[in-house]
């Protein structure tokens, strides 16, 4: 027998999700978004699930070019572009398109060798100051760009840093418009929130990824108030039952302690498969369908939850982690990150199974 912990995947949610960002943005192209092995859902897998989009985008070369390999022809955009001038002639033969952020990347493409095409998008910096050129450098690489026979077609990008909290994308949208308004470039501004939020951010490309895995960008709302459904189920089941005399300490450091008799669940599921361990006692757990909250420092492999709610759970009682019936974005919440962070580490040591296969079993 296996290890019981699984995480399940949904195809069906996924192409589902990519039906929300198509109403919400009816016109606009989409580059669907699966870079960190789509945000650890598994990236052939979100792929062919996503084909209909019209774009991927990533950061990893080599999951670009086996994105090629495997027969994809849409637009596949690299999010931080090139790292240097040996990486293009790559970027050129399998068709990629490459974000440029900065002048040194400018200067790079001045290397493209002649007859040679490459796909552009010219990414303004317009207040997130991670990447992304300035109003002068912006105006300096379009001057070197433009004409040039090489850039196949050029695209202006820009990243939102509040698209998910009360500042929103305003004040960014006036910089865009200060900076490039008078610019006629297509564009790609929009990433998950600004998809779900502002529709004035959905002309040209948009760029949904947490969305399509079904899971909220915005603190305090879930995805199905979203109309999103939840891509990735982790369950596990529980291996043991302890009797708790009141005073016992759970597990290491003794962080739980029982204020009365009671009993805990011990769940094959720990840190090494990708479950936050700065999960504080009473984060929101799911034990034979009752939502419960784990009790104790999570350990590498194994993680204990108070049984009290759930009086019938036995060894073997299915316990889901996140994911359908239990969102994602509390249990972020509740450890102090966000779902984001939890399915993008999902443990390489995690069997992953799609749910039809599971329905079929
Ligand atoms: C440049 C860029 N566009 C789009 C996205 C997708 O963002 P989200 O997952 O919030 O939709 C990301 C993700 O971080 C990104 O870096």
């Amino acid at each position: 027998m296996p290890r019981p912990i699984q995480a399940i995947i949904d195809l069906a949610a996924l192409r589902h999700n990519l039906g929300a960002v198509r109403r919400l943005a009816p016109r606009s192209p989409v580059f669907a978004v699966i870079k960190a092995n789509a945000y650890g859902h598994g990236l052939m897998r979100a792929a062919s699930a996503l084909s209909a989009a019209e774009g991927f985008a990533l950061l990893e070369l080599d999951a670009a070019i086996g994105l090629r390999e495997a027969g994809y022809t849409q637009r596949i955009a690299l999010l931080e572009g090139f790292f240097g001038p040996r990486d293009l002639p790559m970027l050129v033969d399998y068709d990629l398109a490459a974000v440029v952020h900065s002048m040194d990347q400018v200067a790079m493409l001045r290397r493209l060798p002649q007859g040679a095409r490459l796909d552009v998008l010219l990414k303004l910096n317009t207040g997130m100051n991670r990447l992304g050129l300035s109003a002068t450098e912006f105006a300096a690489a379009l001057d070197a760009l433009r004409g040039d026979p090489r850039i196949a077609q050029l695209t202006l990008m820009t990243h939102f840093a509040n698209a998910d909290d009360e500042l929103g994308v305003a004040w960014q949208m006036e910089r865009l418009d200060r900076l490039a308004g008078e610019d006629t470039l297509p564009r790609s501004l929009a990433n998950s929130a600004a998809i779900l939020r502002y529709p004035e951010t959905h002309a040209g490309w948009v760029r949904p990824g947490i969305m399509l895995y079904g899971c909220s960008p915005f603190p305090g709302q879930n995805a199905p108030a979203l109309g999103l459904q939840p891509v990735m189920t982790l369950r596990s089941e529980i291996i043991a039952i302890r009797e708790l005399e009141p005073g016992d300490a759970v597990g290491y450091g003794g962080v739980f302690r029982a204020a009365r008799a009671m009993k805990i669940g011990v769940v094959a599921c720990g840190y090494a498969d990708g479950y936050p361990r700065h999960a504080p006692n009473g984060t929101p757990i799911v034990v034979e369908g009752v939502r419960t909250g784990t009790a104790g420092r999570v350990s590498m492999d194994m993680l204990c939850v108070d049984l009290t709610p759930v009086p019938h759970a036995r060894v073997g009682s299915p316990v889901t982690l996140w994911g359908e019936g239990m969102p994602v974005e509390e249990v972020a919440q509740a450890a102090g990150t966000v779902g984001y962070e939890l399915l993008c580490a999902l443990a390489p040591r995690v069997p992953v199974i799609e749910r039809a296969a599971l329905l079929d079993a």
